[in-house]
């Protein structure tokens, strides 16, 4: 090597590595079904783009054990192999168990943290689970406490649940983390914010979903601000910073949230091509796309791929993108748009970013700007 290429490969060094800041990064394990180009395994790892990678997603059982029942669980537990594999590239890195999600629901989550024998058969399985896979910690993914199926007396068990399975934890040198709602309203029905928080190592504040076709109009799946044509007190709270504001004015610490990020957007099909406002109409979501295949929701990797030719406007009021073509309607997240969202993590002084997930990146860099931008970006701009 010349003394100029030495010289660029220290400066990218130091370029690269200096972040201080938490990338938490949930890794999908049904991903690895998907066709070409969208097809992720944990093998498309970048072991030093996360400090901490959680896989997602196990379930509960009844008993209050560890699920690894489905088919695609056992799949993706043989990408566990891979994922201790990736760990050997970077001995700092954490590997998670997430348990949970939205098609998980609330009911058994309600049952299990009710009863003080299932909580205590929930934290040995997970002590279990993670002493078997060499894992670092745990994430507790229940959405939502009293929703979906669950009852008013949640809102305290969930602290109790979390509370043993902290101890528990951290006894082990172990982590607790947990997704939690990022919509207001949703939150006063959860959450004791400030115990929450006490209980917690890490809260990955999913403020994302505000909008998508479950609502019959358009809107942005993940603005930072609110927009003028925000009509309703609620939908002036649908929104990245009203919802880091209210978990932190509730007291939960700035240093234990990682703001929660997506790779990803939700569409609509236009009920009119010629409104594209927010809040027009739409008769449900946008076409599926050809790897996350799933109406009204589409990856950043299907976006840059190929419909990199549909007109792209910039929301100045929301700091956020979308783009149209016909009767379709996008709102995403772009380098752009996550980069003025680390930036306003840093204002906030945030522990770090959550990212939803690794599979919608450009993993394999196949749209010209190298592998992984996005995730790139975050790294480049979080304190
Ligand atoms: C677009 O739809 C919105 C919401 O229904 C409506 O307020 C607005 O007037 C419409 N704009 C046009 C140009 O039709």
């Amino acid at each position: 090597m010349n003394k100029l290429l030495v010289f660029l490969a220290l400066c990218s060094a130091f370029i690269v590595l200096p972040t201080s800041g938490r990338v938490v990064c949930y890794f999908t394990s049904w991903t690895i079904y998907r066709p070409d180009h969208g097809k992720f395994s944990a093998s498309n790892i970048d072991p030093n783009l996360c400090t901490h990678i959680l896989y997602a997603f196990v379930g509960l059982r009844e008993d209050g054990t560890v699920s690894v029942l489905d088919d695609w669980e056992l799949t993706g537990l043989e990408e566990m192999a891979h994922l201790q594999a990736i760990k050997e590239q970077n001995p700092d890195l954490k590997l998670i168990l997430s348990m949970g999600g939205w098609n998980e629901g609330s009911a058994k989550y309600s049952t299990v943290a009710g009863n003080p024998s299932l909580r205590q058969s929930l934290v040995d399985s997970v002590l279990a689970f993670n002493d078997q896979y060499g894992l670092d910690g745990f994430d507790l993914d229940w959405e939502y406490p009293c929703q979906r199926g669950g009852v008013d007396a949640d809102k305290a068990n969930f602290i109790t649940l979390l509370g043993e399975l902290k101890s528990a934890l951290n006894a082990r040198g172990q982590t607790l983390s947990a997704a939690v709602s990022g919509g207001i309203a949703s939150c006063k029905l959860s959450y004791d914010i400030a115990a929450v928080a006490e209980n917690l190592d890490m809260i990955n504040v999913m403020v994302y979903d505000f909008h998508g076709a479950f609502e019959p109009f358009v809107g942005h799946y993940a603005p930072l601000y609110a927009s003028s044509l925000d009509q309703t007190d609620e939908q002036k709270t649908l929104n990245v910073a009203a919802g880091i504001e209210y978990w932190l004015d509730q007291g939960a610490p700035a240093s234990k949230i990682n703001i929660g990020l997506g790779t990803y957007g939700r569409g609509f099909s236009l009920a009119d091509a010629a409104n594209t406002s927010l809040y027009a109409g739409t008769y449900g979501g946008s076409e599926a796309g050809p790897y996350t295949r799933e109406m009204g929701v589409i990856g950043y990797n299907e976006v840059c791929e190929l419909y990199s030719n549909w007109e792209y406007i910039w929301d100045d009021e929301q700091q956020v993108p979308h783009i149209v073509n016909g009767n379709q309607w996008i709102g995403f997240d772009d380098a752009r748009s996550l980069q003025i969202k680390v930036e306003y993590a840093n204002s906030k002084g945030l522990g770090g970013a959550m990212v939803w997930s690794l599979d919608t990146d450009d993993f394999s860099g196949i749209c010209g700007g190298g592998k992984y931008p996005l995730l790139n970006t975050i790294n480049q701009y979080l304190n």
